[in-house]
């Protein structure tokens, strides 16, 4: 029997996000190119056949080559719910670009239409594929840092001109408000937050958030749109030192607590709590993180076992949106609010 053909995967959107997508759909042996939808066109040259360049849905899915396994829903967030709708009642499984959708009630909405249609959903969270912060999490949960006190976030760089329809919270802080929860072993069950508007816009763009798990542990993001120079950071605190993720260079680092013991002097070793000792970077397998996103995707569909690692479920992604809107409503109301 011959094997089975990799899926058809389209791209809808083809913005900043979606060209990535379509990249790596007609270049990655695991997955076979069905088309791109884009309204606006192919303005980044990403499809390199233009017949397989659609103006909407309703034409990618009467397309010859018959409808898409799957697709890439790479349109504006506010779009996510009639995008993801139509493809779903169509039989087609949705990767859909985080977050899943502007607000809780949007995102159950795409979530009912994936499960009355019976395809596969999933939000593509796609820090959680970065080899950082993979390798970070396994080492937290193999116990290189013993108790977790912390997880930390920061998340800050110029502005992207053509976000227009959520602020900073929605659409920057949803990938550290996932990895929180993803890092930190339970979901988030408060948060205190504040934010600013220093460009004029309708929204926030800029959001300082402490808050703590389910489990007790602390955490907080610092995320913007307003300084001069791009950093992406993660850290992790634990008693027996720190892990930091740098997941622009996808680089992880170790910075152990010292064994330098203080003999017989037990104020002395209160006094000086927590010692400097060796820090170690990592050598790591790199892979471009949408790519392992997509292969896990693929294989989701196919039901590989074990297919779901890199996956993000759409109730991830909803819990997600609702710590987002917790977030705005903190820094509205200037309480600590719970979920
Ligand atoms: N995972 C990540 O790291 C990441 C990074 C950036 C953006 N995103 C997400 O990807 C999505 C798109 O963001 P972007 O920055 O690429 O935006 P973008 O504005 O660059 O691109 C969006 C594209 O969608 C097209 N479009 C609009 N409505 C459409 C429709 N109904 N059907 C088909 N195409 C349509 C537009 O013409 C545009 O080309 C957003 O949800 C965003 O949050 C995720």
């Amino acid at each position: 029997m011959a094997p089975p053909q990799p899926p058809r995967g389209a791209v809808v959107g083809l913005g900043m996000m979606g060209r990535h997508h379509a990249r790596i759909l007609q270049s990655n042996p695991k997955m076979r190119f069905a088309g791109a939808v884009d309204p606006g066109g192919d303005r980044f040259g990403a499809v390199r056949d233009g017949a397989l360049l659609y103006a909407s849905v309703d034409e990618l899915l009467s397309a010859p080559g018959g409808a898409p396994d799957f697709a890439v829903i790479a349109v504006p967030t506010e779009e996510h719910v009639p995008t993801a709708r139509a493809l779903a009642e169509a039989g087609v499984h949705v990767l859909v670009e985080k977050p899943l959708a502007a607000t809780v009630e949007e995102a159950r909405v795409v979530i009912d239409a994936v499960r009355a249609a019976g395809v596969h959903g999933a939000v593509g969270h796609v820090e959680r594929c970065n080899p950082a912060l993979r390798a970070l999490r396994e080492r937290v949960q193999d116990g290189q840092i013993g108790e977790v006190y912390l997880v930390a976030t920061e998340r800050v760089g110029p502005f992207p001109d053509r976000i227009r329809d959520v602020g900073v919270v929605k659409d920057l802080a949803t990938h550290d408000l996932d990895l929180v929860r993803w890092l930190g072993g339970a979901p988030i069950e408060r948060v205190a937050a504040q934010t600013q508007h220093r460009m004029g816009r309708e929204h926030e763009d800029l959001v300082l958030v402490t808050g703590r798990l389910g489990n007790g542990r602390a955490f907080n993001a610092m995320v913007d749109w307003l300084t001069p120079t791009k950093v992406r950071r993660t850290r992790v605190l634990g008693e027996g030192g720190m892990l930091v993720a740098d997941t622009l260079n996808a680089d992880l680092y170790f910075y152990a607590n010292a064994h330098v013991p203080t003999v017989g002097w037990p104020e002395a070793a209160a006094r000086r709590g927590v010692a400097e000792g060796d820090m170690t970077r990592y050598a790591l397998e790199r892979r471009e993180p949408l790519a392992v996103e997509l292969e896990a995707f693929c294989a989701l569909i196919a039901g590989e076992d074990g297919a779901t690692g890199g996956v993000v479920s759409l109730d991830e992604g909803l819990e997600t949106v609702a710590v987002a809107e917790a977030v705005l409503e903190s820094a509205r109301s200037g309480e600590t609010c719970a979920l």
